[in-house]
């Protein structure tokens, strides 16, 4: 095999050995199968093309200073596709069996999990769809589970640094009751034309107003936000985000320093008294925020006064990367070894 330039990984598709799959026909889940093949062969009535009956995940397995392989919150994200399952009328993978796929191919394509001093890590994407043919919008009675892997490389290759955003109001990405909340491909399909406006415009990404007053901040493109001030960590609820499980992660780490957590609407204005903000997700754990255009409204809310990220971003950012690479004790029982 080519040797892989584990320095310059870039977040990217690239080809590893093995993929799992568990169809789900007959009411039943069935055997982990283990494939070599990149393809899926799909019927061409399958809902998951028709009608959107497509589920996803996005996790992270990382290879530790003493050689161990720790995989981030699995069971969060296998609680995360249930609910969206649910959200769409799909069939549920029980916890056990998503642990299983995971683990299995995590092991299967070890070779790929990046070493400890790249900050590279192996990025874990299950995904379950509708197989089964209808052509009346119905949940269709097969489905599949698959998931592959893909080295990516640190998302910081600079080091850990701020980041300009805007608000787009143009274009909504899910509505108040919509599927804003389950990991749905319809969303990001929704995204896409907000996100190519940010980056033509030089932004680092999006971020969505609630749809329906957009008055208050409802997320990034594909992050949470928080905001700090006060010694308070605090982050939008609203019924159209995702939860994210990096967000979740962070507000216990936040509580664990002694900050209060705030989880309530927040409206627009509020940007410009936050002393610190961030973007977060599985990609980048936090991606600071240097400030946030509001184009349409002739606003600058400018964050991060001196350009550089902040000192409780850094510190949530450090501790949290600490637990993922087995740098500090996992003490909330986050963390899934691979045997
Ligand atoms: C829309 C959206 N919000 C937030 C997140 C962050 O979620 P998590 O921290 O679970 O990765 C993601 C992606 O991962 C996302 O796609």
């Amino acid at each position: 095999m080519k040797e892989i330039d584990w320095s310059n990984l870039s977040f990217g598709y690239m080809k590893t050995d093995y993929n799992v799959r568990i169809n789900f026909r007959d009411g039943a889940w069935g055997e982990l199968e283990v494939s070599s093949s990149e393809y899926l062969n799909l019927h061409m009535a399958a809902t998951c093309l028709h009608y959107g009956q497509e589920a996803f995940e996005g996790l992270k397995a990382f290879r530790g200073k003493d050689g161990r392989v720790r995989i981030f919150r699995l069971e969060e994200n296998a609680a995360r596709l249930q609910a969206t399952c649910q959200g769409i009328m799909m069939a549920e993978l029980p916890t056990a069996r998503f642990k299983e796929a995971i683990l299995k191919v995590v092991k299967l394509n070890e070779r790929f999990i990046p070493p400890y001093e790249t900050g590279a890590s192996l990025y874990i994407r299950p995904l379950l769809i509708g197989t089964g043919a209808q052509v009346g919008v119905r949940p269709a009675s097969e489905y599949m589970f698959v998931v592959f892997v893909t080295p990516v490389g640190p998302y910081f290759k600079g080091g850990f640094s701020t980041n300009p955003y805007v608000i787009i109001r143009e274009y909504d990405r899910a509505a108040p009751h919509g599927t804003g909340t389950f990991k749905v491909g319809g969303n990001y399909a929704a995204s896409l034309r907000a996100n190519k406006k940010a980056h033509d415009l030089g932004y680092s990404c999006e971020f969505y107003l609630d749809a329906k007053e957009k008055k208050y901040i409802d997320e990034c493109g594909a992050a949470n936000f928080f905001g700090i001030k006060d010694n308070t960590y605090i982050t939008p609820k609203s019924s159209s985000i995702l939860p994210s499980i990096t967000n979740k992660s962070l507000m216990q780490l936040a509580e664990d320093m002694g900050l209060k957590v705030e989880r309530r609407p927040v409206p627009e204005e509020e940007l410009a008294t936050f002393e610190e903000a961030g973007a977060c997700g599985t990609a980048a754990v936090i991606s600071p925020i240097e400030r946030i255009d509001d184009l349409e409204n002739g606003k600058s809310y400018v964050i991060s006064k001196d350009g550089k990220p902040g000192p409780i971003c850094t510190k949530l950012y450090n501790k949290l990367r600490a637990i993922q690479y087995g740098d500090e004790p996992d003490t909330h029982g986050w963390v899934t070894i691979v045997e």
